[in-house]
């Protein structure tokens, strides 16, 4: 494979917010769990496990508890000044795009058991983001995995972040064991749209040759101007 293949197929690779109906063909979502198994993670845990909906009525069921507890999260960023809300929360609800036409969507739950296999230090000491840290790190890669190889195909999917105001009613519809976390669901499906190609920073500012260039620290202002910034670029992503 050409370099040039795989960095034009990640340049390509897309967060869909707004779903076709058009079902996905059986052998794409099984090349796509297939990516996901490939995934690293430490000491090769494999702590995943993918659920894989596509009756209708119970992903419209996982819309509405995420629609759901999103009336919360609204509340606390629109206590935020405006010019730092996330951009999601800068369209009305009545407005916000939503995954409820995807014809699939891959829940990945993860076993916070398997997290012994990595190294004995990791259990007993909770510095360095604390021994979940790794399992964590992990489960994002197989969501990584996913997300590249449905855009193979010319689809698009969304990277929706589990938390615990939402976590238990997801395993209880879904009959997930309460020792798994689910930590990410992703929607899968043709695009409604084209999304608006994201901002990303440039590789010159990121990247320090030998030792880090202190020329590049960015100040608290600047920061925050960056975040500012980020919220204008992002917002067409989060427009229906
Ligand atoms: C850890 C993580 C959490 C994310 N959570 C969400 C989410 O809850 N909802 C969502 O729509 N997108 C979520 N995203 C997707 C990002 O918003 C998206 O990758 C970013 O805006 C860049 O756009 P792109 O994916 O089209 O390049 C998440 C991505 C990551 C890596």
């Amino acid at each position: 494979m050409e370099i040039d293949t795989l960095l034009d197929l990640m340049r390509r690779r897309r967060s869909a917010r707004r779903f076709k109906p058009d079902p996905i063909p059986d052998e794409h979502i099984q090349k796509i769990l297939e990516a996901g198994r490939w995934a690293m993670s430490g000491a090769n845990g494999q702590p995943w496990e993918f659920v894989v909906v596509k009756d209708r009525d119970l992903i419209q069921e996982v819309a509405r508890i995420r629609r759901d507890c999103q009336k919360h999260t609204r509340v606390m960023e629109e206590s935020r000044v405006k010019e730092l809300r996330h951009a999601a929360y800068l369209v009305p609800a009545n407005e916000m795009p939503g995954f409820k036409d995807a014809p699939v969507v891959i829940v990945i739950c993860g076993d916070p058991r398997v997290y012994q296999a990595t190294v004995v230090a990791a259990h007993f000491y909770a510095g360095d983001g604390g021994p979940m840290a790794t399992f964590h790190k992990s489960i994002g890669n197989a969501t990584q995995f996913i997300h590249l190889a449905a855009a193979v195909f010319g689809l698009g999917a969304q990277w929706i972040s589990v938390d615990s105001t939402w976590e238990g009613q997801l395993k209880r519809l879904l009959d997930i064991p309460e020792m798994l976390s689910v930590q990410t669901i992703v929607p899968i499906g043709y695009p409604h749209h084209k999304p608006a190609p994201p901002f990303r920073r440039k590789l010159d500012e990121m990247v320090h040759y030998d030792k880090y260039d202190s020329a590049k620290f960015r100040t608290d202002e600047q920061i925050q101007e960056y975040i500012a910034d980020l919220r204008r670029r992002s917002l067409p992503a989060y427009q229906a």
